[in-house]
């Protein structure tokens, strides 16, 4: 049997023309996204070869100094999305404030947020890395935007995803109507539908925390790791095993693939930080994702879209993927209360 190729474009099409789900602006905006991702993925491919590898001199709103590929991505992603008129504003990781699309363009009606390179850390080695974006609809009532537009939990995301930069290309995304995953066709340059319907199993024997930092986490996640590390002879009666690849992206796209939690918890090297990863461009989008594929995304307590984020770089603790797996880590901290 030859399977049709449904190509990202007519995925959304389709996706606009059932029920309306997707308006026209909001479809172009994504198609906007992966075009972007699909030039960042060229020039993380090129490495060496493109002189993309190593740090810039420059440092971030959040004091990580910035790599080359960091700063391009930012830029790749603000050019492509400026002028559409699909966008009023973006905001990002690699940007202290909010990027307005100037007035000589169009203004559009959303909010695109994004962590233009996660995984920084993985570059120069060769490891997976991604783009993880979030859509918003800016709020009406008022003329002109601002940061506080931006701070809506992320219950009230109108699309997410994230293309990641491994061995394939591959572009993740949601509209709210589960979960759909397209591969980058180099060759014909487009993104193709490789798997719709994405559900993660609600079990698993695979878990991802940074194992480094064991003696400052915090009490309900040290015993949630050591019933797992007690295998079959402990109380959960299986073996576990481990995964910590350091880019969220990677991990989150294992998990949806075959199962999983991943697990960046509060800890007690910095008390002041609720967590590393930020609610707004990686938590968000992330635990949307995985909700629509079945799964379950907390931080340790609470649901993360319904998290009321108060700025727009916010950190927060982040625990998802395997459902069952996920409300057993927020009953500990519920618990431990
Ligand atoms: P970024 O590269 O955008 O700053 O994000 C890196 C994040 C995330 O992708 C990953 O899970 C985590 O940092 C890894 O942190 P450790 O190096 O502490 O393991
Ligand atoms: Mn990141
Ligand atoms: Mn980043």
């Amino acid at each position: 049997m030859t399977a049709k190729k449904i190509s990202l474009t007519r995925y959304l099409v389709e996706e606009q023309r059932v029920d309306d789900r997707i308006p026209a602006q909001l479809r172009l905006l994504i198609e906007v996204v992966a075009r972007a991702c699909k030039s960042i993925s060229h020039a993380v491919n090129k490495g060496a070869l493109g002189g993309v590898l190593g740090s810039a001199e420059s440092e971030n709103v959040q004091g990580e100094v910035q790599k080359k590929l960091d700063i391009i991505a930012n830029e790749v992603l603000i050019e492509a999305n400026e002028w559409g008129g699909h966008l009023a504003a973006m905001g990002s990781e690699e940007m202290d404030s909010i990027y307005v699309v100037p007035n000589r363009y169009p203004q559009g009606e959303y909010l695109l947020l994004f962590d233009p390179l996660d995984g920084s850390s993985n570059i120069d080695v060769n490891v997976s890395i991604g783009t993880i974006f979030s859509v918003l609809r800016k709020p009406e009532g008022h003329p002109g935007v601002t940061e506080e537009d931006f701070l809506q939990a992320g219950a009230k995301q109108v699309a997410a995803g994230y293309c990641i930069y491994g061995p394939q290309t591959t572009l993740v995304l949601t509209v709210g109507d589960g979960v759909a995953m397209f591969t980058l066709d180099r060759e014909q340059g487009s993104f193709v539908l490789t798997q719709e319907n994405v559900r993660i199993p609600e079990d698993t024997k695979e878990f991802a925390i940074n194992m480094s930092n064991m003696r400052h986490w915090d009490a309900p996640v040290k015993r949630y790791v050591d019933e797992c590390l007690a295998g079959k002879e402990g109380p959960r009666g299986k073996d576990f095993n481990m995964r910590w690849i350091a880019s969220m992206v990677a991990d989150v796209h294992r998990i949806l693939t075959r199962g999983g939690i991943f697990m960046y918890p509060w800890d007690k090297r910095e008390p002041g930080k609720p967590g590393k990863l930020r609610l707004m461009y990686e938590a968000n989008p992330m635990s949307w994702l995985v909700e629509q594929a079945g799964g379950a995304a907390t931080n340790g307590r609470e649901r993360i879209l319904d998290l009321q984020p108060k700025a727009l770089h916010e950190r927060v603790s982040v625990v998802l993927g395997s459902k069952n797996e996920v409300e057993r880590v927020t009953q500990y901290h519920l618990e431990a209360r």
